[in-house]
């Protein structure tokens, strides 16, 4: 029998791309969105890509009847919580929406979930657990860090509650994402821009469109190889495919926990990642060096062989794939400033 997936924030970028993915694997998703980060157009894209269009309810997850309503409604099987603020500085600024919205949507759909009998829950988790970690690759054992911002916070509170949370039945894994670049290869979906883009993708496909004058790369002096931070790069489609990986693997495990890191393995440069844009598109890049930016982890990278061995995943995209998609993505935005 078809299974049923409430996909929280299933609007939003990787939300989106995992909606596809669920339908591709046969699942049916039903999409919780409330559109404080995307529009109900991306459901045109989701449709145009899949031939369905998905459910979907433009709702807050703070809402914890409403939530309880929809999984008895659709007899939901499992939960895939994206829904959540995602930016770092925003959350310096604003430190108590950020703790309102991530800490309290994940309590009110843990109650909802509880109260109505669904015990199957993946995460959305970042490898900001980790801060700076001391050894490299980096695994799950790895110890969690100081958070370098309330938004990390959110996620480390989230993953101890879950943890805690699990040993009164509640089935759940955490995806500890690295970096999400790129777009559905189709460009139907990818992330929406809004305003200036604090990540280092979208400033520069950005930046190649004229949408802006001049990237700034963050730093030259980290004790790396060519002293620009490094970071593991991931296709959102390869990250898409591990939460059908996960939602399969909820269904099988008897542990209750289960933390898996999402990423390629491979740590790459921001100069890297600017030389692969660059000969992928046969664009010249405008940038330029500047000073260090404030928080700024100097080095990290995935060890995924755990969700290489036990969720059967692994990622298949390489870089300049990314780059590709993404600046398919971009040319086809309407033009904004
Ligand atoms: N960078 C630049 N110039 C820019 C933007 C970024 O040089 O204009 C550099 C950064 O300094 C960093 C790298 O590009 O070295 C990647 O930066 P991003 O902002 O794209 O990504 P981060 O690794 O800083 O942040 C990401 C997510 C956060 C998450 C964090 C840790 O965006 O949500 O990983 O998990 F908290």
């Amino acid at each position: 029998m078809t299974k049923t997936i409430a996909v929280t924030g299933g609007l939003g970028f990787i939300g989106s791309h995992t909606v596809v993915e669920l339908i591709e694997a046969g699942y049916s998703p039903v999409i919780i969105d409330n559109l404080s980060n995307s529009t109900l157009s991306v459901l045109d894209g989701i449709e145009k890509i899949s031939g369905i269009r998905p459910t979907c309810y433009t709702l807050n997850v703070l809402e914890t009847s409403e939530l309880e309503a929809i999984f008895n409604t659709h007899q939901v099987d499992a939960v895939i919580h994206f829904a959540a603020f995602k930016a770092v500085g925003e959350s310096v600024l604003k430190p108590l929406d950020y703790y309102h919205n991530n800490v309290g949507g994940l309590i009110s759909l843990l109650n909802a979930m509880k109260n109505t009998g669904r015990n199957q829950l993946v995460f959305s988790s970042s490898c900001t657990v980790y801060g700076q970690p001391q050894t490299l690759p980096v695994t799950e054992n790895s110890p969690f860090s100081k958070a370098e911002s309330p938004y990390g916070q959110t996620k480390k509170i989230g993953e101890e509650m879950l943890m805690d949370i699990s040993k009164t039945g509640m089935k759940t894994i955490s995806l500890r994402y690295f970096n999400p670049v790129g777009a559905h290869p189709s460009a139907l979906i990818g992330e929406l821009p809004l305003g200036i883009p604090n990540n280092l993708v979208p400033f520069i496909t950005q930046t190649a469109a004229g949408w802006r004058k001049q990237l700034t790369v963050f730093g030259n002096d980290y004790q790396t190889h060519d002293g620009t931070c490094i970071r593991d790069y991931i296709h959102v489609v390869d990250l898409a495919k591990a939460h059908v990986k996960a939602i399969e693997y909820l269904s099988k495990t008897e542990a209750m926990f289960t933390a898996f890191n999402i990423g390629t393995g491979q740590g790459l440069t921001v100069l890297e990642v600017i030389k692969a844009f660059e000969e992928t598109t046969q664009i010249q890049l405008n940038y330029q060096i500047g000073l260090r930016r404030k928080g700024d982890i100097e080095k990290v990278w995935a060890d995924s062989s755990k969700a290489n061995a036990e969720l059967g995943w692994e990622a298949k995209f390489d870089l300049h794939q990314m780059m590709r998609d993404a600046w398919k993505w971009q040319g086809q935005l309407p033009i904004t400033i």
